[in-house]
């Protein structure tokens, strides 16, 4: 078939035909062929009960029959209202919501606000970034700028600013001389070493629980905590991206919560609307919200909109999802998941061409090598990220790696049986692609 689609982080010329997936049902996505496959990154990272759950399609139909958009430009509408309502009560210490509709988007306006902010309280210095090495906030020009990931962005450097970046506490591959406990340490000290010099940081930007697209690095405990209280300390804003991380995706609801740490700001995305329509927010605390009122001509206002923002179809469904979460106990149920994930941590290590498996909660990154003792990845000249795909999908899986990182992201409502699956599956497939790629 001749398709006219261009795709997202693809070489087009090594995908001659892609399946066309026409269906979904419960952890389940079906071809045109009527091939089935399990759907082992929840269709990027967002999917949380399944495909074509009653209830929110249910909410979806009968929202589309009410009001399917109107803005919020000069109109607020009754489902923008109630989801912000909702949201504002689940996030502690934050008083507004912003709306967009992806989550690159939403990160870009958290950092428009941490600007604006400064400009808006009069300390107009205040304008670079620290972030962290490996972080990954998304494809839009500010996104990019934020989390730079050289080997993808390197060729769009003109069009970015440039931040500062501080060193991500990485467990596997740590720096030689350091022991993992000394790295976490020295990490903490870059960053108070240039909080305390630099007196023009507009915010310290990074993703909150888990760095995911750079390679999975899973924060250890009190980590983020303490980088809470030095932007407290050297007053600077606190600003996190929980699209990929939080709603459950490592156990917690609120992830900065459970990190027992306190953002300015806040973005959450994917999970939101249980993965059915495009949604993200940006919520902001008091402190940041205040800094925006005024008189019309002080132009202290966030000039920031789109068409779709607080669309009420997004809405409704978003909020039909949190009731699920409630109603349904998903987090307790994660619990279980999680140990489920952790008790074939050995097995999946003990693999020829296995260097690291990362894992928390409802994400596991497994981390492929050439060489397992220096721990060399694999060369993208082997095109692991095409073979894991196509030997995977031969088993029944959708899985994808990011470089030669196979990540396992499932729905979060998938069962104990079909997690059984997605891990066997993926151990079988790793050994056979293991024999097959002359490594
Ligand atoms: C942490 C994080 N932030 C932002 C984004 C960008 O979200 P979107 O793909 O919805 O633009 C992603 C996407 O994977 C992400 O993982």
């Amino acid at each position: 078939m001749h398709s006219f689609v261009w795709h997202p982080y693809t070489q087009m010329n090594e995908w001659p035909d892609f399946d066309i997936i026409n269906q979904g049902k419960g952890m389940w996505l079906y071809s045109t062929k009527r091939k089935k496959m399990l759907d082992g990154v929840a269709s990027m990272w967002c999917n949380v009960w399944g495909h074509s759950k009653t209830e929110l399609v249910d909410s979806i139909i009968r929202q589309s029959k009410q009001l399917q958009h109107s803005s919020l430009f000069n109109l607020t509408n009754d489902k923008a209202e109630a989801l912000a309502e909702k949201l504002v009560k689940l996030a502690p210490g934050m008083h507004r919501v912003f709306y967009s509709d992806n989550g690159s988007t939403a990160m870009e306006i958290s950092a428009k606000m941490a600007l604006q902010y400064w400009h808006n309280i009069g300390e107009k210095k205040r304008k670079t970034f620290v972030t962290f090495e490996n972080g990954y906030h998304g494809d839009t020009a500010g996104s990019m700028s934020l989390g730079y990931v050289p080997g993808f962005f390197s060729i769009y450097k003109p069009m970015l600013f440039s931040t500062i970046r501080t060193p991500s506490p990485i467990s596997y591959r740590v720096p030689h001389g350091y022991s993992y406990q000394d790295y976490q340490e020295f990490c903490l000290e870059e960053i108070e070493n240039v909080l305390k010099k630099r007196h023009d940081v507009a915010a310290f930007v990074i993703e909150s629980g888990a760095q995911v697209a750079g390679g999975v690095v899973i924060y250890p405990p009190r980590f983020q905590k303490k980088i809470s209280q030095l932007c407290k300390k050297y007053n600077t804003l606190f600003v996190l991206d929980e699209i990929a991380t939080g709603f459950g995706r490592l156990g917690s609801m609120i992830e900065y919560k459970a990190q027992q740490s306190m953002p300015d700001i806040v973005s959450f995305g994917k999970m939101l609307s249980g993965g059915y329509i495009p949604i993200a927010v940006t919520l902001a605390n008091k402190k940041v919200y205040d800094a925006f009122l005024g008189q019309y001509h002080e132009m202290k206002h966030f000039f920031h909109g789109h068409t779709f923002t607080g669309n009420p179809l997004a809405c409704s469904v978003s909020l039909t999802n949190l009731a699920l979460y409630k109603k349904n106990k998903i987090i307790s149920t994660i619990q279980k998941r999680a140990l489920q994930f952790s008790k074939r941590i050995d097995e999946i290590s003990s693999l020829d061409i296995v260097g690291d498996v990362r894992h928390k909660g409802m994400l596991m990154g497994i981390d492929l090598v050439s060489d397992k003792k220096i721990g060399r990845p694999i060369s993208p000249k082997k095109k692991i990220h095409q073979k894991i795909f196509v030997e995977a999908r031969r088993r029944g899986v959708y899985l994808r790696t990011l470089g030669s990182i196979v990540m396992l992201v499932p729905p979060l409502a998938i069962s104990e049986k079909e997690l059984d699956f997605l891990l066997d599956t993926t151990i079988s497939t790793i050994k056979g692609v293991s024999k097959n790629i002359g490594i």
